[in-house]
């Protein structure tokens, strides 16, 4: 079988904040089309990657590269134009501005084109259509979590990388952000999940990386991981709480 090329492959990934290494060594891809994701406990360095391979944080060493690129050192704002798109951790919506005025913002580098992919996310999410122009404050968590990828694909991501889209929601919430994921990669964009709900990640995903203390300890289909008893036990034993 031929493989395709990896949209998205990491090698030898290593951030640090100062003296403390957040990540080492981390390598893996992404191949087109497909959900990866990559879990671990609080502290693991999730964010840590994602936030590398956006351009938001600089490696320290290893090679990025997406769509056959060197990125390693290219800025988040310049990689949003070539389709790599980050739903943030924690909801990073402009409370005061209006849902629409939120959306906008997703597409601020495609001008004109936007009010197109607006539509498309009125359709997809009708709750943000009713509430278009309400400031994005006075929506629930859950609605806010709906903008915030929504926003993200008015971008028309190419990769769409999710920090945590389940963090701090209502199962039945949980539930609809998972329903959404399905659909995004149904509809052809690759995503790279990051989520210390590992076995809903698991569930969703084609394969998945293990992540502890800034290293990967496994990796493979994401169901042979939620069949491994070793891993199950050391790694995702305990289901997340419920914060809400
Ligand atoms: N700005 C920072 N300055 C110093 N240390 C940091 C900083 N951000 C993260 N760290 C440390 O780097 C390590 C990895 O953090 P990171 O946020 O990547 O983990 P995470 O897996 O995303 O965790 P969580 O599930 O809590 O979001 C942790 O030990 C954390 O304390
Ligand atoms: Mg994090």
């Amino acid at each position: 079988m031929i493989m395709a090329d990896p949209i998205l492959e990491v090698r030898d990934l290593t951030v640090s904040y100062g003296r403390v290494e957040a990540v080492r060594n981390v390598s893996f891809s992404v191949e087109e089309g497909s959900l990866v994701t990559l879990v671990g406990a609080n502290g693991a360095g999730k964010s840590s990657i994602i936030n590398a391979v956006s351009g938001i944080l600089r490696p320290r060493s290893g090679k990025i590269n997406f769509a056959g690129r060197d990125i390693t050192r290219t800025p988040a704002h310049r990689l949003v134009g070539s389709g790599l798109v980050q739903v943030p951790e924690g909801r990073q919506i402009l409370a005061t501005l209006t849902v629409e005025e939120n959306l906008r913002l997703g597409g601020w580098h495609r001008g004109r084109t936007t009010a197109a992919s607006i539509g498309e996310m009125y359709g997809r999410f009708p709750v943000l259509a009713e509430r278009r122009s309400l400031p994005a404050g006075t929506l629930s968590g859950g609605e806010q979590q709906m903008l915030t990828i929504a926003r993200a694909l008015v971008a028309r991501p190419k990769l769409l990388l999710m920090d945590e889209p389940s963090m701090g929601l209502a199962p039945k919430i949980v539930d609809e952000v998972f329903d959404v994921i399905h659909e995004i990669r149904a509809s052809g964009t690759t995503v790279l999940l990051v989520e210390q709900n590992a076995r809903r990640a698991l569930r969703a995903a084609d394969h998945g990386y293990v992540l502890a203390s800034g290293e990967i300890v496994a990796e493979g289909p994401a169901v042979e991981l939620l069949a491994d008893d070793a891993i199950v036990q050391a790694y995702l034993g305990i289901e997340r709480p419920n914060l809400e």
